[in-house]
């Protein structure tokens, strides 16, 4: 069956694990409905017919194309940051275009900015859905976002390895997990692997505290303690002197150097007389091979997507954005995902029993 009927689906912001899975099971599920299903490359970039060779733009995704994306890792669709979309007049071009070729809806797999920007299209009359494609799980109206778990399940087994070694070496750690203001991944990370400290955006951190907290742990023969620490934490801190610390310890430190998970480590290992080590995780936790959880949540959003495009436009207005709630998938309207007086929750006493046990 055949509607003749095309959508549009495309990845922004930055790749996470599992987008490429929420493609497929748009793809299968829009071809159950006779819907043509249209690739654009390069988020929102794909809109603004930037390149050379249209196909480097768009792309007509049948089953064959898809066949072998699903646990592949980063996504197939390419990702992109796209300035020139926050202009009206680039926005209202990018939606004359689509309707021009013919594509009637479109798929927005990334975080709050590119929802932003799919909220702006539904306005301009092209209707929107999106799935929260980010690592960061910092999606107030949803309990995870797409690549989260295997961020964490990522961040995991490599805080597994490092304590290993500051064991072996009684050493301990530094480790710095992504999450952009949230620290969702870094509470997770500890919580799952005994990590003795924490600190992350959402909460203020004193450098002293810490390395009294360290100094302890190594006295009570504990030279595996591990610091996890969210990036984007380091405004929390209070007022301390670290540059001194290391001037003091006669190395070099320019006042435009930053504090660093790598300065971080240093800092503590001349107040604590210690040996530590610092490692950033970086971008494994966004190019891994989605978890079980992140696929099946990437199927279950993909299918809800596609029936929500196929209900009666009138019941549309802003478009919905998808994500979980009591466990379920769960669509609301883009306005609401995006509602800036919801409050992300925090578990602040989950937060201080990690760095008092
Ligand atoms: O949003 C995902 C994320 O990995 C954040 O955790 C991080 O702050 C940011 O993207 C890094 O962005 P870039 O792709 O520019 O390195």
């Amino acid at each position: 069956m055949n509607t003749g009927k095309k959508i549009g689906i495309l990845t922004s912001g930055g790749d996470s694990p599992g987008m490429n899975a929420a493609v497929v099971s748009v793809a299968r599920c829009a071809s159950d409905k006779g819907l043509q299903l249209m690739g654009i490359k390069r988020g929102y970039n794909g809109l603004l017919g930037l390149s050379d060779k249209p196909e480097d733009d768009i792309e007509y995704l049948d089953l064959e194309t898809v066949l072998d994306i699903m646990d592949m890792r980063g996504t197939y669709l390419r990702t992109a940051r796209c300035l020139p979309f926050l202009k009206a007049e680039v926005r209202e071009q990018a939606a004359e275009d689509l309707k021009k070729q013919g594509i009637e809806a479109l798929v927005v797999i990334g975080g709050d900015g590119s929802y932003r920007g799919a909220l702006e299209l539904c306005r301009l009359g092209v209707p929107c859905i999106g799935i929260p494609g980010t690592i960061d799980n910092d999606l107030a109206y949803t309990e995870a976002t797409l690549g989260y778990d295997t961020a964490v399940n990522v961040c995991v087994e490599a805080v597994r390895s490092i304590r290993a070694t500051s064991r072996s070496h009684d050493r301990p750690a530094v480790v710095e997990v992504m999450g952009r203001n949230c620290g969702d991944i870094a509470m997770r990370t500890a919580i799952a692997t005994g990590a003795e400290m924490v600190i992350v955006p959402e909460m203020e951190w004193d450098m002293l505290e810490l390395a009294d907290r360290l100094k302890f742990l190594l006295k009570k023969g504990n030279t595996r303690a591990t610091l996890i620490i969210s990036e984007h934490c380091w405004h929390k801190m209070k007022p301390f002197d670290w540059r001194k610390v290391i001037e003091d310890s006669k190395r070099v430190i320019h006042p435009d150097d930053p504090l660093t998970s790598e300065r971080l480590a240093l800092v503590l290992k001349l107040l604590c007389k210690t040996e530590a080590r610092a490692t950033v995780i970086g971008y494994t936790q966004r190019g891994a091979i989605p978890t079980a959880y992140d696929s099946a949540f990437a199927f279950d959003a993909g299918r809800m997507a596609v029936d929500l495009l196929t209900k009666d436009a009138s019941t549309f207005k802003d478009g919905f954005a998808i994500g979980v709630r009591d466990g379920r998938v769960y669509s609301t309207p883009f306005e609401d995902a995006l509602d800036e007086n919801r409050k992300k929750f925090f578990d602040e006493d989950l937060y201080r029993l990690v760095n008092r046990l």
